[in-house]
């Protein structure tokens, strides 16, 4: 029978890490990514590590489930302390990410970096990310995560066309992206992404600059733009194979690019990292750029 397992040496239960990996760990920035893996339901092209509701049941209990995932998730960081050992360093950034974190409620995210928290501490200016489905939040619940410790917010819009969201399979209405943007202002974020995708299936050139403006006119201070990949295994992979939509455009991708960086730079984001623009320095993605850079992140 096959294994299931990757190849490679498994993770040791214990989670020891070698001496090479701790050696000169101190002079290194300390960042925490914590997964969320479930979605209310799957988005077309989208390969990530995440589960719907039936996909949890068709697991026969496999899988966490997400009324406990919160304590799982916990004790996985009670874990990093253990391994760490007296390590000194706070946590300079925090990522929460997914599936669609805001699935679960505020408290349970508001848990996780608790543990974060009591285990290695949080830095004082440290960086403190969820990413959000834009039907998953509300002005209460977006209230709810500032005031446990989030200061920064990134919305999947994707698209402001509807026939574009369609083909990815999204569930939100255009629109709403951008009123979570107000409703995360106004609870308080001063952070706030919204990442869209270009060169879905049917988009033009006039829908991805219509995206962008929207995106721009939303006031986020950081934009992501993804060019759409078609991965194995999605639906979207088995449409383009049955030939229902087309394979997406490398010169459209390509061209694609290039009218973002236009329209955003000639909306004061400037470009740092490959899909990545930011309004100023402090507005760019840190918890992004510690990957860049080679920090330790568990
Ligand atoms: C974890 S999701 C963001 C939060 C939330 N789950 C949502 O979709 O609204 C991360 C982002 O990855 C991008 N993404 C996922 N699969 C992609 C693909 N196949 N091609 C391009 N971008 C993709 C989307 O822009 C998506 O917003
Ligand atoms: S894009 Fe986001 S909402 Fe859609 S399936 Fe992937 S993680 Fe879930």
């Amino acid at each position: 029978m096959p294994s299931a397992l990757p190849d490679g040496e498994p993770v040791p239960a214990d989670g020891a890490l070698p001496a090479s990996a701790l050696a000169g760990a101190a002079e290194r920035p300390l960042a925490f990514y914590l997964h969320v893996p479930y979605c209310a339901t799957r988005c077309g092209y989208c390969d990530f590590n995440t589960y719907t509701a039936a996909e949890l049941r068709g697991s026969g209990g496999a899988l966490a489930s997400r009324d406990n995932y919160a304590e799982v998730l916990s004790e996985e960081i009670r874990l990093a302390r253990k391994v760490l050992g007296d390590d000194p360093r706070q946590a300079a950034t925090v990522f929460v990410g997914g599936g669609t974190p805001t699935l679960l409620p505020p408290a349970a995210l508001g848990a996780m970096l608790d543990a974060v928290r009591q285990e290695f501490g949080l830095a004082q200016d440290a960086e403190v990310t969820t990413e959000a489905n834009p039907d998953s939040v509300d002005a209460a619940s977006l209230a709810a995560l500032r005031e446990a410790g989030f200061n920064r917010i990134s919305f999947g819009m994707q698209s402001a066309r509807r026939h574009v969201l369609a083909v990815l399979e999204r569930t939100h209405t255009p629109g709403r992206p951008e009123a979570c943007v107000a409703e995360a202002r106004a609870a308080g974020f001063e952070h706030v992404n919204l990442d869209l995708i270009y060169g879905t299936p049917g988009e033009t050139d006039d829908d991805w600059r219509a995206s962008l403006d929207a995106a721009v006119a939303a006031g986020p201070d950081h934009v992501s733009a993804y060019s759409l990949i078609v991965e194995d295994g999605t639906r979207l992979a088995a449409r383009v194979r049955r030939g229902e939509v087309p394979m997406p455009d490398d010169d459209v991708h390509a061209d694609r690019y290039l009218i973002a960086d236009e329209a955003l730079s000639a909306a004061g984001f400037g470009w740092y990292e490959i899909s990545n623009w930011a309004t100023s320095e402090p507005a760019r993605c840190r918890h992004n750029e510690l990957y860049w850079t080679g920090a330790d992140w568990w």
